[in-house]
């Protein structure tokens, strides 16, 4: 416990977790008194896998009704949004749950879907709307990558042609009612995603372990908060993710038939979102989106660039959670060496998995960092719950340490 920790801990009420638990979903939904559900994929899933009729095999012997919508794709756009609920409002009378099978980018089209098929307004009205809780239809979310951890949270973040950075709708309305964690699904998902999706999960786990503290986070007047700052309860979670991911996400990177492996970032995955999913994040992710908006890249390989950095940054202000999280990845050493060495460790884990570690090898431009930075500060929710004294200047000197590729602990030249 920790004394003046104010938690605030909001999870799916239902979570199906281990290898075949997907089957038990079906008799489950029934059970619950659902009867017509949309499935939420992509082509992958409809047309590559066997996935999505396993799904409706056990859905139909459990009596319910399912349409299939599979326009789903990566980084999903308001657009894609939009045009989903033109076509799919005629076929959904009587719609009681969406399931969404997929990586981050499914689950957050349904969550989006969940809001508008059943108002049929535009995804972008809700972005400022302040009159919570929305009115949405219950979400069960299946994720096929580890990880996003979309299945524990209450966002949906989308791509909107407006915007240079993504934009979010948060409510607890959109918290999946039940999360299914099968590891089969992810046992043959492409190297570069497993990668990609992986260091993601890390990111969650040690930006949520070093967030500001629930007794400081500025979460206003709100009664049903959907992040509220980290507490004893989340980095319960967190250290679990972290150790997690030490043991397995390289593992799993180099060799995608180590089951072992595929579970344990399945776990480690769904602990880190437990975490994050009610504690929050800060400057990597906020820095990250306004790099995805500059470089189109993948969300996971945006934060992974970025990450080292940041850790970087709090040497001073979370040195006692830097040396939790060099014991919690195996790092040896006194305490002063130690804390200087977890950003390395995390970079050279960024490296192992191919993704570029400098935003100048990334592809950022010298002359586009002003534009980063003042993109990155405008994402206010995760600006504030970065963990000092003086955000701009340390968001600054981050973007510039991370273009050049420069840690405290590097040599000087
Ligand atoms: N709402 C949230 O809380 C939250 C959190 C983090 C990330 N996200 C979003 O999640 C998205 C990234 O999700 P992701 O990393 O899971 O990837 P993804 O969902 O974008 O999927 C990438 C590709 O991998 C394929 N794929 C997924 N699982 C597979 C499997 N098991 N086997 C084979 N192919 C598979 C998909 O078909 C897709 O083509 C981003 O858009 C990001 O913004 C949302």
């Amino acid at each position: 416990m920790q004394l003046k920790d104010d938690i605030f801990f909001c999870a799916p009420p239902r979570t199906l977790m281990g290898i075949g638990v997907r089957h038990r979903l079906g008799p489950l939904l029934a059970h619950l008194g659902y009867r017509k559900g949309l499935l939420v994929t992509d082509t992958f899933f409809s047309q590559d896998s066997n996935w999505v009729d396993d799904y409706l095999k056990d859905a139909q012997s459990a009596g319910l009704e399912t349409v299939v919508y599979d326009k789903g794709h990566a980084d999903p756009t308001t657009a894609l949004c939009d045009s989903a609920t033109a076509e799919l409002q005629a076929q959904l009378a009587g719609i009681d749950h969406i399931v969404a099978l997929g990586g981050g980018s499914n689950i957050d089209l349904a969550k989006a879907l969940c809001l508008t098929l059943k108002s049929g307004r535009p995804i972008s009205s809700y972005v400022h709307d302040t009159a919570k809780p929305f009115d949405a239809i219950d979400l069960i979310a299946i994720p096929t990558t580890a990880g996003t951890g979309s299945e524990a949270t209450p966002g949906t973040i989308l791509v909107d042609a407006a915007n240079a950075t993504k934009v979010a709708v948060m409510d607890n309305s959109l918290r999946p009612k039940i999360a299914v964690i099968d590891p089969e699904y992810t046992f043959y998902c492409p190297k570069r995603v497993t990668g990609d999706a992986g260091i993601d999960a890390l990111t969650h786990a040690i930006e949520s372990f070093i967030t500001e503290d629930s007794f400081l986070f500025a979460r206003g007047t709100d009664p049903d908060p959907g992040y509220s700052g980290r507490h004893h309860l989340s980095k319960i979670y967190a250290k679990e993710a972290i150790a997690l991911c030490g043991r397995y996400l390289e593992a799993v990177y180099e060799d995608g038939a180590n089951q072992e492996a595929r579970v344990g970032m399945a776990y480690a995955s769904y602990y880190a979102a437990l975490s994050y999913g009610s504690s929050g994040l800060n400057a990597v992710h906020g820095i990250a989106y306004a790099v995805a908006g500059l470089t189109h890249k993948s969300h996971g390989s945006t934060n992974a660039v970025m990450l080292p950095y940041v850790l970087d940054a709090l040497i001073e202000t979370r040195s006692d959670d830097l040396l939790q999280i060099a014991e919690l990845l195996g790092l040896r050493g006194t305490p002063e060496t130690v804390v200087l060495e977890v950003s390395k460790r995390v970079r050279d884990i960024v490296r192992h998995l191919d993704i570029p570690t400098n935003l100048a090898d990334f592809g950022i431009h010298f002359d586009q960092l002003d534009t980063l930075l003042a993109d990155a500060v405008q994402v206010r929710r995760l600006f504030d719950a970065f963990p000092v004294a003086d955000k701009h200047q340390a968001y600054q000197k981050i973007i510039l340490n991370a273009w050049h590729g420069r840690l405290a602990s590097d040599p000087k030249k």
